[in-house]
């Protein structure tokens, strides 16, 4: 399998107007967040409504499995236990080229500049809510995406600060030199492409040169594609943590760091 230098999709100038990173491809303009150019801001389509999302679940997974699903979904709002593991990595050692497989995508590191372009797709295909999405740019949260004529198939979402790790209610705040990626989607019909770790691999490119070392992430602990994602990407396993959830109410929670490193981190997790 050959390779291509992360370089070829990263803006190689550098121009950026303060948060205004975006990775374009050559000839497009700074500050314009469309990779067709500049763009303009079009109302975001609402999100399909619940009947007709159930609907396209059951013809892409069938009877049985739905039931499944939705029967696991309704008993999770009586009784929910969490399990996570908290991941680091240095960004400074992961690899600076992506398999030549990924060559027929674009990657652009989405922001205020540009978060207009990237909205529509958000809100329809990823179900991400207008205001979560206004919420998260203001809060000086990035998004790396990738594209696929035009359209985004896949995000990971990047925070500097303090973050909210909901299914333990707890808050994690960041030490200088740490970032998190958290929230990454991957489109179902673009799964198991190598995306995810494409993203987490540009994510880690990208803010290197903000002098950032650390990468945190958390994932759950039964999502066997993300903790593979993790594996791929050479992530340490620096903490774990459940919770127990009875009606919305959390009954018990435990925090445990597997090293030193993960010391620190279970260090900077706070109650809601
Ligand atoms: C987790 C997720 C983002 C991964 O995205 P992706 O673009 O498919 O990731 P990649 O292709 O880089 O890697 C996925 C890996 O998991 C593997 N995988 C997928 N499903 C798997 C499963 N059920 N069991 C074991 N491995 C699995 C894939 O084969 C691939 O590994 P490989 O490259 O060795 O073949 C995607 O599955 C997703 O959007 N899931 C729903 C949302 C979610 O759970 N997000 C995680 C929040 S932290």
């Amino acid at each position: 399998m050959g390779f291509f230098p992360i370089h070829d999709v990263m803006h190689p100038h550098r121009e950026y107007a303060g948060v205004s990173s975006l990775i374009r491809p050559p000839g497009a303009k700074a500050g314009h967040g469309s990779i067709n150019g500049p763009a303009p801001t079009p109302a975001p389509r609402p999100p399909a409504a619940a009947p007709a999302q159930a609907l396209h679940v059951l013809r892409r997974d069938g009877l049985w499995p739905t039931l499944w699903k939705a029967t696991r979904l309704l008993s999770r709002r009586v009784l929910r236990r969490e399990d996570l593991v908290f991941f680091a990595n240095d960004v400074a050692d992961v690899p600076h080229e992506l398999p030549a497989a990924l060559r027929g995508f674009r990657f652009v590191l989405a922001d205020a500049s540009n978060i207009g372009a990237f909205r529509n797709d958000l809100v329809t295909d990823f179900r991400l809510d207008p205001a979560t999405i206004d919420q998260r740019i203001a809060a000086g949260k990035e998004a790396m995406l990738a594209l696929h004529q035009g359209r985004v198939v896949a995000i990971v979402w990047l925070a500097f600060e303090t973050q909210t790790v909901d299914e333990i209610g707890m808050k994690l705040r960041l030490l200088p030199g740490e970032y998190l990626t958290f929230d990454a989607v991957t489109l179902h019909a673009w799964r198991g492409r190598g995306l995810s770790r494409a993203l987490n691999l540009l994510a880690d490119n990208h803010v290197a040169s903000r002098g950032i070392v650390q990468h945190l992430a958390w994932r759950s602990a039964s999502n066997t594609a993300a903790l593979r994602v993790a594996d791929k990407l050479g992530q340490r396993r620096i903490a774990s943590a459940t919770a127990t959830w009875v009606l919305g109410r959390m009954v018990h929670r435990r925090v445990v760091s597997l090293n030193r490193r993960g010391s620190d981190t279970v260090s900077c997790l706070m109650g809601l």
